[in-house]
């Protein structure tokens, strides 16, 4: 991480928040772990309202990793989904150009780097007893808390103004026990498993299966965490047709819970709260410090690829009828992937090469037929021999370095039951997809032969789905207020052209920030249960996140949405 040197005094910001001694203490009490919140890009800036000071070296380092995420997971100041480290609502922000790194303006004088939306401060946390120094603090002297992880969060759950951040960075650890016994469960409980701290993203995750022989699920980015939000929101990755949701294979957590206990929560012990970390989401229940996720045999994988050149729209209207013509099929035979405008990758564990070849014939055929007067079509099938080696060559993630906003709908079997609901369907999509700024991308990532068996918290629709459909928005830098209540209003109106053919169902890690109904949407029949569970493990709602089990929209802490 870059070293930026505060150049206002900390004890200023402190004094807003609270006395210097009890941070003095705090600092003391986390072994000197405390430090100061600063933009990522302050080094640029000229003038400021926060600490830091120029530097031509380090602003050059952040404007070639304004883009590229595996440089942004170790700077604790940077947010992939970049309006989140903004203050939107009074459009306060330390923001150069995602889409032009190299244009200097926004950080020309009279632009001013503000600390927006960054927490002030932050614990580097490195084992339980820093978490409960954080919540003891909290409710001494009322400073809000938040749980920041690798920053990928699309609803800006992972920052507040004016609060402590506890960062789960660097909690790292990675361990591989083929005789994996949950705690206090009988030894017939034995599985394998992998021990993962908070902090440990996607690229280790899938390194450290590789050479354990073993599959590990992920999520297709490189630095998502595979121990933080994206597992206690669902998790879902390419495998999750036949390997199930993140939370469906999850056997362990140890985690830090607001009233200061450190526990172990998995089917044997805390099972309330197990089963409350398995769908209910981050930031909500506490500070989870590592988890041990279920390990399957190294397999090898069909892979089918299809794509024509994007400005052949065109060919889009009929890409998606073939899709949808064929998609029950698929789903059944274990296909999981990712869907574009103008690409699909499919990949399942379940067929040989021969099934494969013979079941993507239809979309293959569709390839064909656009290969005279398209130069950018692409197909095959290919064997794999690893999951490894399918993210390694197929996976390339999601765009970041921008204010994103995305809005999303579960497509159900249902909609692709007959040859009416898949033409109701694909209208859908094009309308979608002509009312959004960026894309429209369908993940194929639902646990369609992973039945509910009740273990979870997630809402019930993720099992009756095939797709979920994502409506993709993005704008770049500082923005005024009129233009992101635009971009926020936009993405959600052209998801409603998907809202009004499905049910009331979405997942919650990639959702419309301002989500109607969002308790049904992200947790179905569960969220009264949640609450209840949230209020034995938080009573004095000392964890909040936006749209979180338990949220009161009120709080100060929501102040910068908009
Ligand atoms: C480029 C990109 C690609 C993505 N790809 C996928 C994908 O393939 N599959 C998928 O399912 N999702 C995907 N997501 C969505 C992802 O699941 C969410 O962004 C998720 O919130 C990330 O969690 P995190 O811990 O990595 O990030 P953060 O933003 O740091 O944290 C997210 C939330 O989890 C909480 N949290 C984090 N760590 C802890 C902890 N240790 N204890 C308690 N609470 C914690 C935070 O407080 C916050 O509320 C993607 C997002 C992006 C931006
Ligand atoms: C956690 O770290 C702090 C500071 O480095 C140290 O004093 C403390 O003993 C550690 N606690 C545990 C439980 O390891
Ligand atoms: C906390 O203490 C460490 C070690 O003494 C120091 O380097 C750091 O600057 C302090 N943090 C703050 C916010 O002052
Ligand atoms: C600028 O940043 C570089 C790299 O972090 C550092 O080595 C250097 O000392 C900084 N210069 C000043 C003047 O702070
Ligand atoms: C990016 O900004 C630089 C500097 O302002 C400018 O010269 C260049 O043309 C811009 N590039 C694009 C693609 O707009
Ligand atoms: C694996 O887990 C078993 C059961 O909990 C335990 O006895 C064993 O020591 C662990 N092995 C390693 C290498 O940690
Ligand atoms: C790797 O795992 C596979 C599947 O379980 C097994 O067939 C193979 O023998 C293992 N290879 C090694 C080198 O252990
Ligand atoms: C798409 O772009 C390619 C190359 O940029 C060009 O050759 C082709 O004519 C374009 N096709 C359409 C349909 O515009
Ligand atoms: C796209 O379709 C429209 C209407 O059918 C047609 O007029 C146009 O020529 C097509 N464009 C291309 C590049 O094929
Ligand atoms: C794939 O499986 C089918 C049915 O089980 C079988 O007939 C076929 O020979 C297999 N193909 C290959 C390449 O193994
Ligand atoms: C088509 O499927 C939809 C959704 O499952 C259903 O409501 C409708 O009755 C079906 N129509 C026909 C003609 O089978
Ligand atoms: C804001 O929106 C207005 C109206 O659409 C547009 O003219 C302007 O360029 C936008 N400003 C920015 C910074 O995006």
């Amino acid at each position: 991480m870059l070293q930026i040197a505060p150049l206002l005094a900390w004890t200023t910001l402190a004094a807003a928040a609270s006395s210097l001694d009890h941070w003095n203490a705090l600092n003391s009490s986390v072994g000197g772990r405390l430090y100061v919140g600063i933009p990522l890009a302050r080094p640029c800036f000229e003038l400021a309202d926060t600490a830091g000071s120029t530097n031509a070296t380090q602003c050059e380092a952040v404007r070639n990793g304004w883009t590229n995420s595996l440089f942004l997971v170790d700077q604790f100041g940077a947010f992939m989904n970049t309006q989140w480290g903004s203050c939107q609502k009074t459009s306060k922000s330390c923001l150069i150009h995602g889409f032009n790194v190299s244009d200097p303006s926004p950080s020309d004088a009279p632009n001013v780097c503000e600390q927006g939306s960054v927490p002030s401060f932050y614990i580097d946390v490195r084992n339980a007893s820093d978490v409960q120094a954080a919540f003891t603090f909290s409710r001494r002297t009322g400073v809000p808390l938040v749980v920041k992880n690798t920053g990928h969060d699309y609803k800006g759950r992972n920052s507040a103004p004016g609060s402590l951040a506890l960062w789960t960075h660097n909690l790292r650890s990675l361990s591989y026990n083929a005789s994996f016994v949950p705690a206090g469960c009988h030894i017939s409980k034995v599985k394998p498993g992998v021990t993962m701290g908070a902090g440990t993203i996607f690229n280790d995750v899938v390194a450290f299966a590789e050479a354990n022989n073993i599959t590990v699920l992920t999520g297709a980015e490189t630095s998502v965490g595979a121990s933080g939000g994206w597992l206690m929101g669902g998790g879902h990755g390419a495998l999750s047709n036949t390997l199930g949701l993140g939370v469906d294979r999850v056997l362990e957590f140890k985690i830090v819970t607001p009233d200061g206990s450190f526990l172990t929560a998995n089917e044997c012990q805390n099972t309330d709260l197990f089963w409350a970390l398995r769908g209910g989401g981050g930031g909500t229940f506490g500070v989870v410090l590592e988890s041990t996720t279920l390990a399957s045999p190294k397999m090898s994988l069909q892979v089918a690829f299809a794509a024509f050149s994007p400005n052949n729209t065109n060919a889009t209207r009929g890409f998606y009828e073939v899709l949808a013509e064929n998609s029950l099929r698929w789903a059944e035979q274990g296909f999981g992937g990712y869907i574009g405008p103008s690409q699909a990758i499919y990949v399942t564990p379940k067929l040989n090469s021969s099934e494969t070849a013979a079941t993507m014939q239809p979309l293959f055929a569709y390839m064909k037929s656009l290969a005279p007067n398209d130069p950018g079509v692409q197909f095959f099938a290919v064997e794999v021999p690893s999951y490894g080696a399918f993210f390694d060559k197929f996976i390339t993630g999601a765009p970041v370095g921008e204010n994103a906003v995305i809005a999303s709908r579960f497509i159900p079997a249902a909609n692709f039951a007959n040859k009416t609901s898949r033409a109701t369907l694909v209208d859908a999509l094009m309308q979608t997809l002509a009312h959004v700024t960026y894309s429209l991308g369908i993940m194929v990532t639902t646990p369609f032969n992973v039945p509910d068996d009740g273990s979870t918290s997630v809402t019930e629709a993720w099992r009756t789905s095939i797709w979920s459909a994502i409506a993709e928005g993005a704008w770049d830098g500082a923005t005024p207020l009129a233009n992101e209540t635009a971009a926020y209003t936009g993405i959600s109106n052209a998801a409603n052209f998907l809202r009004a053919i499905t049910p009331d169902a979405a997942y919650q890690n990639e959702a419309d920030v301002y989500e109607p109904n969002h308790k049904v949407s992200f947790w179905g029949t569960h969220y009264p249960r949640l609450l209840k569970i949230k209020h034995k493990y938080d009573p004095d709602n000392l964890l909040m996140c936006w749209h979180c089990v338990g949220y009161d929209p009120k709080s100060p802490r929501f102040s910068c949405y908009i």
